[in-house]
């Protein structure tokens, strides 16, 4: 049997279309429009894209959207500078540094020069260390997209074996930290399997998954024999394993076996159009967030 797809994309648009709704609800009950200010350093194509991107979607939402684009020369003095005009800046409650930045600059210098209430990439230590408390305002977007789309797209993760394939940063870390959240969309049994456990000993506690997340950073790396019968599967992996001869766009795969393992699990993210679609809408999701917490709507 085939597992049922979960689509990012429906996922997001589905999120979207209810933070429309709460940025109206903002603007006429309270006065306030979110305000989000992306900023690139230099021209890289793909950084280009992606911040053009999350100024689309910030405009189709109604937020207040600045898009900021620095020389690649800019000293990182000047650019924690600019960070101060915007953390002063009362009409701005998101701001996101576009990664990477160039060499010369030390990209976490830049990202703690962000005052935390307006890091909606949740990359300051201060917001690291809220969500292992569990007093948080922002998720890290792509591990809380993967908690949308469990929640959205399979269930409740609360009492589930939940087992994460990878301890980076900004995914196998705080989806841990999200995943024992005494919380809705939470309180599951979490086991961290990493390059420090054994081979045999991941598949045993893969197959022990009732929702297996990974982003090991290794093309179809998972297989059907590590998957539980009726498991979910998050892939968060985006792996370029060759170039089409008729497009020539590259051929993504990612961490898991998808043709084999969708034989097995009950429900599966694809790549693409699983996790990646929803990284952006997290993001403004965020923004939104960090409007309310201005404004003492919510606290922290
Ligand atoms: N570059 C690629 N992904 C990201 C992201 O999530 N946040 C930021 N700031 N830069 C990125």
């Amino acid at each position: 049997m085939s597992a049922k797809l979960i689509k990012g994309a429906e996922v997001a648009a589905e999120i979207r279309d209810e933070l429309k709704k709460e940025v109206e609800e903002l603007k006429a009950k309270h006065n306030i429009t979110p305000g989000l200010v992306t900023i690139l350093v230099g021209e890289d194509p793909g950084s280009v894209s992606y911040v053009t991107a999350k100024q689309k979607t910030a405009h189709e939402l109604g937020f207040h959207s600045v898009q900021d684009n620095q020389s690649p020369e800019i000293t990182e003095e000047a650019l924690l500078k600019l960070l101060d005009k915007y953390n002063k800046d009362p009409k701005i409650h998101g701001i996101l540094v576009q990664l990477p930045l160039p060499k010369h600059i030390d990209s976490n210098k830049v990202l703690y020069g962000i005052n935390p209430d307006k890091d909606v990439d949740a990359f300051h230590p201060v917001n690291v260390g809220r969500i292992l408390i569990g007093n948080y305002a922002f998720l890290p977007c792509t591990p809380a997209g993967c908690q949308e789309l469990i929640v959205r797209g399979y269930g409740d993760p609360k009492g589930k074996e939940v087992v994460v394939v990878g301890r980076s940063n900004i995914v196998g870390k705080p989806m841990v930290a999200i995943m024992i959240q005494k919380k809705a969309g939470a309180n599951a049994t979490v086991t961290c399997v990493h390059t420090g456990t054994p081979k045999e000993k991941m598949i045993e506690h893969c197959k022990r998954a009732d929702i297996l997340i990974v982003a090991a950073g290794v093309p179809k790396y998972v297989q059907a024999d590590w998957v539980k019968p009726g498991a979910c599967v998050i892939d968060v992996g985006v792996n370029r394993i060759g170039k089409s001869e008729k497009t020539g766009k590259a051929i993504l795969a990612g961490d898991v076996d998808f043709e084999t393992v969708k034989e097995v699990a009950s429900a599966i993210t694809p790549v693409p159009g699983g996790v990646g679609p929803m990284t952006i809408t997290m993001l403004m999701k965020n923004t939104v967030m960090a409007a309310k917490l201005a404004a003492g709507l919510i606290k922290i």
